[in-house]
């Protein structure tokens, strides 16, 4: 249930044992001691936070008023999770910096997250589509969107800037496991993502796949991918 934050305009959201609650001092405080992933997941990690200057500023431009809503997914006092969603994009409800750190990983703690987030959106905003641009390497991520009913609507090829600026430097070793995923045309690195999209009301099944094959049906399945 939506409650408003006294803070700011975005409301609080709770659900699958998690608070969905704005950036805030303390938790940007946590978020600075999160474990990082490295490339070529670098853009996501958060270890800048630890410079007080970026910190304040990062915080001032996460709650700055507008057609994005920040939000960090708390646990039991302790932040476990992030995500953002673009309000006024013309393709759809845009989700994005969806990020769980890796002591955090694997507790289904992005498909709690993000069904809590994408019920109250879907509630708000009522025959809304939700949509979200993913790296195709990005398979963990891939899972919990299958898992919310995204489905794939289109496959692409872009520079992505930051994993761009890093495929210049990298080992030829540590560039192999994404190696399907890139290609070098015209003087650039560019990498292949997905546009995953999802109709309101789809069916969501939270459940891992461990569970799966363990509880059998439970006629709430995610929708398969349309194309590839
Ligand atoms: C992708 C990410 C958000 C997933 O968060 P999470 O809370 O671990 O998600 P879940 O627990 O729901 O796990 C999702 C899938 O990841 C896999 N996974 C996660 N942690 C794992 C681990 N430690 N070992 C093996 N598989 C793991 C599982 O296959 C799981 O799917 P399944 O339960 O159907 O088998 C997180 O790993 C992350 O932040 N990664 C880096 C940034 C990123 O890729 N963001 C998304 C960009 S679009």
């Amino acid at each position: 249930m939506a409650e408003a934050s006294p803070r700011a305009l975005v409301p609080v959201l709770e659900g699958e044992g998690l608070v969905l609650r704005p950036w805030d001092a303390e938790l940007v405080a946590q978020l600075a001691a999160w474990g990082e992933y490295g490339f070529p997941y670098h853009a996501f990690d958060l270890g800048y936070l630890r410079d007080p200057a970026r910190a304040a500023e990062e915080l001032r431009e996460r709650t700055a008023p507008g057609c994005h809503r920040h939000y960090i997914a708390v646990e039991d006092g302790r932040a476990v999770g992030r995500c953002s969603v673009n309000l006024e994009d013309e393709a759809g409800l845009y989700l994005w910096a969806v990020h769980v750190p890796p002591e955090h990983q694997g507790r289904g703690v992005a498909r709690r997250m993000l069904a809590v987030l994408v019920r109250a959106l879907e509630a708000e905003f009522p025959g809304r589509d939700f949509v979200l641009t993913s790296n195709t390497y990005a398979v963990n991520a891939h899972r919990v969107y299958f898992a919310l009913g995204f489905h794939i609507a289109e496959t692409r090829w872009y520079t992505d800037r930051e994993v761009a600026e890093r495929l210049w430097r990298v080992t030829e070793q540590e560039r192999a496991p994404i190696a399907a995923h890139i290609r070098f045309r015209d003087g650039r690195w560019q990498v292949r993502a997905y546009v995953f999209r999802r109709a309101p009301g789809t069916p969501m099944d939270l459940r891992s796949a461990h569970q799966r094959a363990a509880g059998g049906d439970s006629g709430q399945r995610p929708q398969a991918p349309r194309s590839q």
